[in-house]
């Protein structure tokens, strides 16, 4: 459909998480006029169910250095190095400067130090939190009422559809279907010489993921419309303790903090044994990947559907304090930590590729921007090291503001072509809605946690197949599924799903979160490189 209503802005950032929100506030700050456009409501995002905390070089004795030494180990050499020293060396300041923005977090009572915790992969204490176990809400909470005191732009319930772009081919705005925010309601515009993906990741392509359900890959699939390059697809990072809810649970499932490991938790099979011990140095805070290999090996040796997580020794006192949100989740499925160990089980929970940047977060696409979990700007490499995500958010949505408002300030857009929303590049269909759960169950049977050339090559004849069912439909009745929400998240997802699973075959090694039971081992000579990804015309 063509737009119905436009607005302008000079920036126009896309999601509300830590990335879109801090570009809003710094482009803000510099003077421009921002408009944050959000799918849900403001705080609905991933960056609200963030846990952990936020990785940073702040504690007596640590340095950056040691930061990027666990980050590029973690990465399993496919991190770019400068975009790693990028972000361990802004890091501490730019926590800082969060905490100046109204973020608090957790503090010893009598000294006032940020108080640290370890995860996965980290040599160090280096990972700050608040609230416990709630370190996301807080950042959410001070950066929505930030983004409020200064009067930013928002609109809300919006989903992004496509680029819009000028006839030089630089990007000029967004076209979005809004509902329910009065005179912008329907399928809109909004003009700006300056657009900023920061809208999350693609968790709900798996049937069970950590991420929330507006996690559906939006952001990179409008960026391999527009042309711009993708990258690293393959490397989805699955979470090693997500609360077990049963064989049937689909959706959003409670994380369990690697920081419960991080104090002292330990992963055992139903015998109590600690099967971690040996498998790495780090036993329970290895790398994510190799915990999560780790768990799903013992799984299939015990014919289990998930092993344990053992935390009773914490206490009642320490639950409480530290860990409140896990604790109440847990104990709102009928599990108490204190006196029972957790049933957890690998769920997807991050991408760690996706639209490709440079240091100043430009894409390939000049005009469009990426931050955030959207983005892949090699700080992650074939695995993302814990609690990086926050502070890659962080310090390269500053990054960006910076580029965008140096100079001359950004440049309002000239008269833009408007181009209908099509659900794909060249005569893709739009799917129905139900086409979500076959994409989850296609992806979570042939590309989760365990591939192979043989289930990943079902996997793409059979999201083929979703492609072709709505192609015949269209040839049949002459339309496609109704234009909405649901049936664009569908297209989007399988879309994302399509170039992941492409992706996935090619790279025939072993590394980071990839892993190939058909190729088992990491091949150096012939991988140590990114697969990069563009859509021709006609969607191939
Ligand atoms: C966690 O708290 O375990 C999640 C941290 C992360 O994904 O970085």
């Amino acid at each position: 459909p063509a737009p119905g209503w436009a607005t302008e802005a000079d920036v126009v950032v896309v999601g509300s998480g830590v990335a879109g929100l801090t570009v809003a506030l710094r482009c803000a700050a510099a003077g421009a006029k921002v408009t944050v456009v959000t799918k849900a409501r403001l705080d609905d995002g991933s960056t609200r169910w963030a846990q952990g905390g936020i990785a940073a070089a702040l504690g007596e004795g640590d340095t950056p250095e040691q930061h990027l030494d666990d980050t590029l180990v973690a990465g399993a050499g496919l991190c770019d190095e400068r975009a790693v020293r990028t972000l361990v060396t802004e890091g501490p300041d730019a926590v800082r400067r969060l905490i100046a923005t109204g973020a608090r977090f957790d503090a010893d009572d009598e000294t006032g130090e940020i108080l640290l915790t370890r995860e996965g992969g980290h040599h160090r204490r280096r990972i700050a939190h608040a609230g416990g176990d709630a370190t996301g809400a807080e950042i959410s909470r001070a950066l929505v009422e930030a983004v409020r005191a200064a009067g930013i732009d928002t609109v809300e319930n919006a989903l992004v559809l496509d680029l819009l772009k000028d006839g030089s081919g630089r990007a000029a705005g967004v076209t979005l279907h809004v509902m329910g925010e009065g005179q912008r309601d329907g399928v809109g515009a909004v003009r700006a010489g300056a657009v900023v993906l920061a809208t999350g990741g693609m968790g709900q392509i798996f049937s069970a993921t950590t991420n929330p359900a507006v996690s559906t890959g939006d952001g990179v699939a409008l960026a391999l419309r527009a042309g711009a390059e993708v990258s690293d697809l393959e490397f989805v990072q699955f979470h090693p303790t997500v609360l077990w809810l049963g064989p049937e649970a689909e959706g959003q499932q409670p994380l369990v903090s690697e920081a419960v490991r991080g104090e002292g938790a330990h992963l055992v099979d139903a015998d109590g044994v600690r099967f971690m011990q040996g498998r790495h140095e780090l036993a329970e805070l290895a790398p994510r990947d190799i915990v999560a290999k780790g768990i799903t090996r013992r799984m299939q040796e015990r014919g289990a559907e998930h092993m344990y997580l053992d935390a009773r020794h914490f206490g009642a006192r320490m639950w409480e304090r530290r860990f409140p949100t896990i604790l109440a989740a847990c104990r709102a499925h009928g599990i108490d930590p204190v006196t029972e160990p957790i049933p957890v089980a690998p769920a997807a929970h991050y991408a760690s590729g996706g639209v490709r940047t440079d240091l100043r977060g430009r894409t390939t696409v000049p005009g469009l921007y990426a931050c955030g979990e959207v983005a892949c700007t090699g700080v992650h490499g074939a695995n993302r090291l814990a609690s990086n995500s926050l502070l890659e958010g962080l310090v390269f949505a500053e990054r960006i503001a910076e580029d965008i408002t140096a100079a001359e300030g950004p440049a309002r857009p000239a008269a833009t072509a408007e181009q209908p929303y099509t659900g794909a590049p060249g005569e893709a269909p739009l799917l129905a809605s139900e086409a979500r759960y076959e994409i989850q169950h296609i992806m979570t049977h042939g590309a989760g946690v365990l591939r192979s050339a043989e289930s990943l090559a079902r996997a793409a004849d059979r999201l083929e197949g979703v492609h072709d069912d709505a192609a015949a439909q269209l040839r049949r009745d002459g339309k496609t599924a109704e234009p909405g929400v649901e049936s664009w998240e569908a297209t989007n997802l399988h879309l994302v799903a399509r170039v992941l699973v492409a992706a996935a075959l090619r790279r025939e090694e072993t590394r980071g979160c990839h892993w190939r039971e058909d190729r088992p081992a990491r091949d150096d000579a012939a991988w140590r490189r990114h697969l990069l990804v563009t859509l021709r015309p006609d969607g191939a």
